[in-house]
């Protein structure tokens, strides 16, 4: 059969392996095995009953089946717009706000409105997976600042000192992070609004999706707290994905300079014209600050989670092998000298990553699904979602400590 042959753009395009894992998580679980899914980026939770109401009564009205305005509901992009100054008193720039189908489709706007081939866009390594694949589309180059276990997924900012240049159009943070749970801490974001203040040449990309996901107090801050004149040139990805427990309605936001949002409209106007009608008029009508209230339950949850993990992990050695995640829905497990590490590499001096193959052998052994490190820009490690109910979670960090740290191989 004659095939199509892709353009050059995606021909690069790798297959995820975190969908490739999925797929053999399902296909074992259709033939009967038992499979403990960690890979999950979203929540499995209903919505707010609230919010499901106000979008079964938004049905009745003809216009939440057609067309939604290209930058969104007029109503509730002010709306956003007075919550961000809500929660940052400091903030008084006149900004604009667009609603796309998504924080991914929000972020794929900015890169495609914003890179000309060549232009270098910095990220923090570990990174959300979709950042790489996306920069490259838009003929953007990606350059790394990495951190690690050792300095507890805080990355070095020498390194982005070191990094940043003329040839800087964006950097992306990421805070808290997926894969590592992290919050980046007030001391970073300080340090990296004055390094953002030197650079007046580059954008910010603050990607915000899990700001309400912190599983404790204070509330995450950022560098703009810091150095307010910084919005001027920053673009706040959030939307309803996490903290809506909402991935699939697809809403997500864009909050920066009127103009780059004017911009961002004329691109959507022609990519994908507005997100859906309904749900926008559906968030319309809801209260914002029930959210706080339906996450509640939502973070003690992970955090007792967490505490399985916590004890589980120490009382078999293992407590250096993961680092405290602080927000998100995830954790990073290090496989590095590990006997699974022994059992699946050429011993200490390789330093592959096996990662993708560590975690091939956990799900066809345990029947325990996470998601190498790879993508992530991360060597010999998995990120593991701690979202599961508590019955199955322990069981499946049971199972993973078993296979992670048993000398003998089973095949
Ligand atoms: C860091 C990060 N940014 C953006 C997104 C995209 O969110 P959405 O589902 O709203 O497109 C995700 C989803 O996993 C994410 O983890």
């Amino acid at each position: 059969m004659m095939s199509i042959e892709s353009g050059k753009r995606v021909s690069g395009f790798k297959e995820s392996v975190t969908l490739k894992l999925n797929a053999q998580a399902v296909g074992l679980a259709k033939e009967g095995h038992e499979v403990f899914n960690l890979t999950a980026g979203q929540l499995p939770f209903k919505p707010d009953q609230d919010l499901v109401d106000k979008i079964l009564r938004e049905c009745n009205f003809l216009s939440s089946f057609q067309y939604a305005p290209v930058p969104g509901n007029n109503d509730l992009r002010e709306k956003i717009l007075k919550k961000f100054y809500t929660d940052n008193e400091n903030i008084k720039t006149d900004l604009g706000c667009i609603i796309s189908n998504g924080a991914k489709q929000s972020i794929s706007n900015i890169l495609c409105a914003l890179l000309d081939p060549g232009d270098e866009v910095i990220i923090f390594t570990p990174y959300w997976v979709s950042y790489r694949p996306l920069i490259e589309l838009f003929g953007g180059i990606v350059k790394e600042v990495e951190s690690d276990f050792f300095d507890g997924f805080q990355p070095e900012l020498e390194g982005l000192k070191k990094l940043i240049s003329s040839k800087t159009k964006a950097v992306i943070v990421n805070s808290p992070s997926n894969p590592s749970g992290v919050i980046y801490s007030d001391e970073w974001m300080d340090e990296f609004s004055k390094i953002m203040k030197s650079n007046p040449q580059t954008v910010i990309i603050s990607d915000e999706i899990y700001r309400d996901l912190n599983y404790y107090d204070p509330r995450p801050r950022y560098f703009y707290h810091y150095l307010p004149e910084l919005v001027e040139r920053t673009l706040i990805v959030n939307g309803i994905s996490k903290s809506m427990a909402s991935t699939g309605l697809r809403i997500g936001w864009v909050i920066g300079p009127k103009n780059f949002v004017g911009t961002l409209s004329k691109l959507q106007g022609q990519l994908t014209s507005g997100a859906n009608s309904l749900v926008q008029s559906a968030l319309n009508e809801y209260d914002f600050d029930r959210v706080e209230d339906y996450l509640e339950p939502v973070k003690k949850h992970l955090r007792e989670n967490l505490k399985i993990l916590r004890d589980k992990f120490k009382n078999n050695g293992l407590s250096h092998k993961w680092y405290q995640s602080r927000g998100a829905f995830y954790f990073i497990l290090d496989f590095n000298k590990l006997p699974i590490h022994q059992k699946l590499s050429n011993g200490d001096n390789d330093t592959s990553d096996y990662g993708a193959e560590i975690c091939e052998y956990i799900l066809k052994e345990k029947g325990v699904a996470c998601v190498p490190g790879g993508d992530f820009g991360l060597r010999n490690c998995a990120r593991i979602s701690l979202v599961s109910n508590q019955s199955e979670f322990s069981e499946a960090v049971d199972r993973l400590v078993e296979v992670i740290t048993s000398e003998t191989r089973v095949n």
